[in-house]
This record gives C-alpha cells, structure tokens and sequence, in this order.
C-alpha cells in the first residue's frame, strides 16, 4: 500500500505503472466494513485500487456536523494495509483539490435532487458533486465504486457522470449492515450506548413497512411510519419516501419492485439514513 497527501505524487507514481483497470472507492474515512467491501470489490476488479480519505467540507450544510465528523486517519490506514493487493490511499488537504476557494460548482440536477438529502440538507449535493468530479479528474480511474446506502447520491453521481460527459464506470455496491440490522455508517460510532441500542428500529421499521406493502398504499403506509415514531420520541424522523428507484420522485401506486423506500431519523445529535427495494 502507498499513501499519497497531494494528487501531483500520486500521478508521477500512476504514470509509471500504466495500470489498465484503476478503481476508485471515495471516502470521508472513519472506514467501516461497508467501506472495505467496497474496496475488497474493487481490487478483485482492477489492477489498481485508489481509495480516497478526505472530509469534504462543502457537502456539509450543517458545521457542528462537519466538527464532530469522526477523524480517524491512522486507524483507516491500518485497516487498509491489512488488504490484500495494489491500493494507494490517497489522503489530501482541501488545498490539493479545492486550491485557493473552497466553494462548490453550482449543478443542476432537477428533480433528482429535489426531495429527501437534497430537500433537507441545501447544497448538499453540489458539495458533493464537485469533490466528486475532483477526484475523477485529478485521479482519472476507470471505474468507482458507490454504496447504496447513498443511493440518491449514487442517482446524482451518476447524472453527474453522464452531464460532464467523464469516462468512468460507476459500479453501485449494496448496503451493508450490522448483525442487528443498523447500516453500516461513519456517524454510528457518534451514537451514544443507548441510542446505538435503539438505532436497528430504523431498519426494523423499513421491513414492517414492507410487510403492509401487500395491503397498502404508500399514503397509507407513510402515516402508519408517522405514527410509529410518535410512539418512539427519543427518534425524529425527517423523512420516510417510498419513490420510483430511478427517478427517486414519490410513488403514490406501487409497480412491482421498482420502488425503494428512504428514511432519515435524527437520534440525539446524530442524522442517521437507510433506504430499501420496495
Ligand atoms: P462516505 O460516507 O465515507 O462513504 C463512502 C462510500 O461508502 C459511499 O459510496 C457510501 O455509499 C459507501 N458506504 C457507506 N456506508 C456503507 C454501507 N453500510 N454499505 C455500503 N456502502 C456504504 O459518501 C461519502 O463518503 C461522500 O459523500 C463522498 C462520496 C466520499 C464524497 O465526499
């Protein structure tokens, strides 16, 4: 494994190697399992896998999130190096990518980005087009791996792609979970011993929802979530959308399985999402 801090290093190195196939996992760090399945699917996948570590400060609309962002740099790099193959790590400062401005590109991404992230965290997505697209150009790989768990991110990544016209694959990679359900995520480990108890009803209350799936209708079934959090206080709920899965705009028929489910609760200071097929 090699450890780059500036992309000018990074790329003096890649020329050399001339790798074919260069597979890029973006992270903000604070790596968990679901980060490392990613980047295991990569390196299975490519020559060269690129795993990016930077907290990208313009996707944050809220900075006492972007301060209490888990920090975790030295113990990201030992779980890497632990991995099996050709990864190098690339870890900047802002200054590397942003240079002297760090503001986001403005993008239109229309109705995609509308509703849920992209309707309660304003500017959100435009933060993280703009790293996104970056590192593909600072980094140039072939392809880059994308977890579900983000899937509206996912959805504009991948218009963000088609819109700039950049010559990289996007691979979407399923969510992956604790043994109790919980999404894997950088900010559970923000939770405290009692909210982390409670957090696998988030996933408890997607699958009850698909169970009136049969027998309801999404109107119905969103009041029923409405409902159900009332009884829990200790968990704001934010949103819960049943949309069509490429167009993420809200279902009000549910056509077979083209459909997910999306769910943001705060607990405590913590903003937790999941989302499932539908
Ligand atoms: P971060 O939250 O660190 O996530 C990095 C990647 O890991 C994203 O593609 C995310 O969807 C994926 N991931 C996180 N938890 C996962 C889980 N439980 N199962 C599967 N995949 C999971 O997403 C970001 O960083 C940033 O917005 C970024 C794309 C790096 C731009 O700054």
């Amino acid at each position: 494994m090699k450890v780059f801090y500036q992309k000018s290093e990074l790329n003096a190195s890649k020329n050399k190697i001339l790798a074919k196939s260069a597979g890029l996992v973006p992270t903000m760090g604070a790596l968990h399992e679901g980060h490392i399945i990613l980047v295991k699917r990569a390196l299975e996948e490519n020559e060269l896998v690129l795993v990016s570590i930077f907290v990208n400060p313009t996707q944050f609309n809220d900075p006492d999130d972007l301060k209490n962002y888990p920090k975790t740099l030295k113990s990201d790099l030992q779980k890497l190096e632990k991995l099996e193959g050709n990864i190098w790590v690339y870890a900047p400062n802002a200054s590397d990518l942003y240079l002297e401005s760090i503001t986001a590109k403005p993008f239109d991404f229309g109705a995609l980005e509308s509703t849920m992230e992209g309707a309660n965290r304003k500017g959100h997505f435009e933060g993280v087009a703009t790293i996104v697209q970056k590192l593909f150009e600072a980094l140039e790989p072939t392809s880059a791996y994308f977890g579900e768990k983000d899937f509206q991110q996912l959805k504009i990544v991948s218009a963000l792609v088609e819109k700039e016209k950049i010559p990289v694959k996007i691979i979407p990679c399923p969510i992956i979970r604790h043994s109790d359900g919980l999404a894997m995520s950088s900010r559970n480990r923000l939770l405290n011993p009692k909210h982390r108890a409670m957090a696998p009803l988030i996933y408890e209350t997607l699958q009850k929802a698909l169970a009136l799936k049969e027998k309801h209708s999404p109107a119905q079934i969103e009041s029923w979530i409405i409902d159900f959090f009332e009884l829990h206080p200790e968990f704001e709920l934010e949103y819960f959308t049943i949309a069509d899965a490429e167009s993420l705009q809200k279902t009000s028929v549910l056509n077979g399985t083209k459909n997910r489910a999306f769910i943001a609760v705060k607990l405590g200071n913590v903003r937790l999402i999941d989302n499932i097929k539908f």
